[in-house]
Parts: C-alpha cells; sequence; structure tokens
C-alpha cells in the first residue's frame, strides 16, 4: 500500500533544484502532511557513503561501475527510507532520481539505455516518482552557476559537452513521460521559475490532494 506521494528533482548541475525543493518542502507541510526530504545517490547511511565514492574526484571508475552503485544506493534508500514513507502516508521529496541515470550515465556516459531499464526493473519494479519536475537550462547558465558556487565534485569536472548530452538525456525523457514529468525553464529570474514551479504543484495537488 502507497498512501503518500512520491516527488522528484531533476536538473543538470546549477540548474537550481535545491532552492526551490525547500519551498516545495514547506508548501506541503502547510498542508499539514509529513513530508521526508532525500536525496540521491545518499538518503541512507550506506547511500551517502556511496554518494562519496561516486563524487570523490580521485576516484576514476568504469561507467557501468557508476550505474551499478546508482543502483546499489537507491535500492537501499527505496527499501529503508522512500517506501516506508509513502506506506505511512508521508509525501517524499527527493533531490534526483532514476531519470537522473538515465541523464547521466546514459546519454553523458554512454550506457545504453537498455542496460538502465534492466536495472531500473529490477530495483524498482513497477514504482515511478508520481511527479517530477524537470529544471532546464542551458549548459552555460549551469557552468557559471557551479563554478561560483565550491569544489567541483567528479562530475561537475566534466567538459561542456557532457553536460549538453546530459541536458538532452532529460529533454528526451521529459517528452518520452510528459504526464509525469514537468520541465520548468531553470533560466528565468528566481521568482519566474518558482511561479511555474507553484503552478506545477499546484495542479498536481488539485488531483492528490489526499481526503480527509
Ligand atoms: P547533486 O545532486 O548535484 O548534489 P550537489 O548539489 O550537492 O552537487 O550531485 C549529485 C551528482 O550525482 C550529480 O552530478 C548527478 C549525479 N548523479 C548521477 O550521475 N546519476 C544518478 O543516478 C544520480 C541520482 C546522480
Amino acid at each position: 500500500m502507497r498512501r503518500g506521494k512520491f516527488i522528484t528533482f531533476e536538473g543538470i548541475d546549477g540548474a537550481g533544484k535545491s532552492t526551490h525543493l525547500a519551498w516545495l518542502a514547506s508548501f506541503l507541510r502547510d498542508k499539514e502532511l509529513e513530508v521526508i526530504v532525500t536525496r540521491e545517490p545518499g538518503g541512507t547511511a550506506l547511500g551517502e557513503q556511496l554518494r562519496q565514492l561516486l563524487l570523490d574526484h580521485r576516484q576514476a571508475m568504469h561507467a557501468e561501475t557508476e550505474a551499478l552503485l546508482m543502483f546499489a544506493a537507491r535500492r537501499e534508500h527505496l527499501a529503508k527510507v522512500i517506501l516506508p514513507a509513502l506506506e505511512r502516508g508521508a509525501w517524499v521529496i527527493s533531490d534526483r532520481f532514476t531519470d537522473a541515470s538515465f541523464a547521466y550515465q546514459g546519454g553523458g556516459r554512454g550506457v545504453p539505455a537498455a542496460r538502465l531499464e534492466i536495472l531500473e526493473q529490477w530495483v524498482q519494479e513497477r514504482f515511478f516518482p508520481d511527479l517530477t519536475v524537470y529544471f532546464d537550462v542551458p549548459v552555460t547558465i549551469s557552468r557559471q552557476r557551479v563554478q561560483s558556487a565550491r569544489v567541483a565534485d567528479r562530475f561537475e569536472l566534466e567538459p561542456d559537452l557532457f553536460f549538453e548530452r546530459v541536458r538532452q538525456a532529460y529533454l528526451q525523457r521529459a517528452s518520452q513521460f510528459p504526464e509525469r514529468i514537468k520541465v520548468v525553464d531553470g533560466s528565468l529570474p528566481l521568482a519566474e521559475v518558482r511561479t511555474a514551479l507553484a503552478e506545477a504543484v499546484e495542479e498536481f495537488w488539485s488531483s492528490h490532494a489526499p481526503s480527509r
């Protein structure tokens, strides 16, 4: 039984999703829901250790090893955090989920989508987010934001071309699942991005609010 809803945020590094995640959490908490905010890779003790390995720029790894570790962390995350929370009626917001694997490991690294679909099926069976918000920004803008932020991780060190492929893979995913994935233009000023996000969330809320 899955009573809560599962919402994920996606975008290339520097798309600004983290800023908006806090807003969504408080929007939902104002509706008196239990809200769990989590992230991938990570979200569990083991998952956070895998995250450290995955983001460490001194740790080179084969593209498929990277994909397998992402899904290993996801299996743990689903079993220990996401599914139990949804079962007890909480709403879960995750900073990234499986669309990131299709975008980064698929688009970015070139792991065939068919292989990722096998892992997705294995780890999730028929489980998918109820709503995904994809913050779309041109690579040049995202790069400027990331550079001014802090020390780059293993993904952020990749060249612009890598992020172009990641972005195209995200856009392709969005057109493949138009019902689930809402695209928000993340290059607009913050207030306008917030308005677009709020519209998507209100629309979702109007058809998914829990009955009391
Ligand atoms: P990110 O979510 O951007 O965190 P921060 O804001 O702290 O930098 O970092 C996670 C990185 O992991 C990001 O570069 C994308 C990458 N990633 C994948 O490559 N595949 C995945 O399946 C997931 C969940 C993340």
